[in-house]
């Protein structure tokens, strides 16, 4: 009997690039799969189920082995800071993590910072030896220093699009990303070998791939 990978996918912005990743891996995805409403989806004859996760979940569903392997940015995986094995770095999804400000930004008593990542935010600012106060939203960031909420924000930058139509700017870069390929703990040994098989595959069309130690 063959054994079927549960693959959490990322829905949203990253899905796309991560199918057709597959895809260039020899990993025919049907092209209906990438409209669908469905939340769980069978591909017998790839040996996968597909379940489609919001991407700060899939961490999750692998952790907890709802899912063997996942597909998520490493914004998403130093925040959330889960158990999972990290095997391959996609190379897909490429953008930034900065710290952005009004272009009159002056460092003051008590700074607030807004972000969709607390933990990242908290510790590059402890690094930095800066007192600020961290403020966790959920999306548009960009909107908190427009109205006050904060002095400045932690977020993704890709395009730089909405930091232009926002009149924000960039003050630092603070780290790279891409997605990673992760692996629920017990999975990546009692499935051992169709995961490292999709490894394989994978890791000859990323073009500058890197096999990532493990994470312990
Ligand atoms: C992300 C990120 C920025 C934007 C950056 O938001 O938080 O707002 O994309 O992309 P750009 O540099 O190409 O403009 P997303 O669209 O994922 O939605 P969100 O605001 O709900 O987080």
């Amino acid at each position: 009997m063959t054994e079927t990978l549960k693959v959490a996918m990322p829905k949203g912005r990253i899905y796309k690039q991560a199918s057709e990743l597959f895809r260039r891996a020899g990993v025919p995805i049907p092209q209906d799969v990438d409209d669908t409403r469905k939340l769980v989806i069978p591909l017998p004859e790839l040996g996968m189920e597909f379940i489609m996760a919001k991407p700060v979940d899939v961490p999750t569903y692998v952790e907890y082995g709802a899912a063997d392997i996942g597909i998520v940015g490493k914004d998403v995986l130093l925040e959330e800071n889960k158990d999972v094995y990290e095997l391959l770095d996609l190379g897909i999804a490429r953008c930034r993590m900065s710290v952005i400000a009004l272009p009159d930004w002056q460092p003051g008593i008590r700074q607030r910072v807004a972000t969709k990542y607390p933990n990242v935010a908290s510790q590059y600012f402890r690094e930095q030896g800066q007192q600020v106060e961290v403020i966790k939203l959920n999306g548009s960031i960009e909107l908190a220093p427009l109205i006050g909420l904060a002095d400045r924000i932690v977020d993704m930058v890709e395009t730089g699009q909405t930091l232009r139509e926002n009149g924000l700017v960039e003050q630092i870069s603070i780290l790279d990303i891409t997605s990673r390929l992760i692996a629920n703990r017990v999975s990546y040994r009692m499935k051992n070998g169709s995961i490292q098989a999709l490894c394989d595959r994978l890791h000859q069309v990323i073009p500058t791939a890197v096999t990532n130690e493990l994470v312990e």
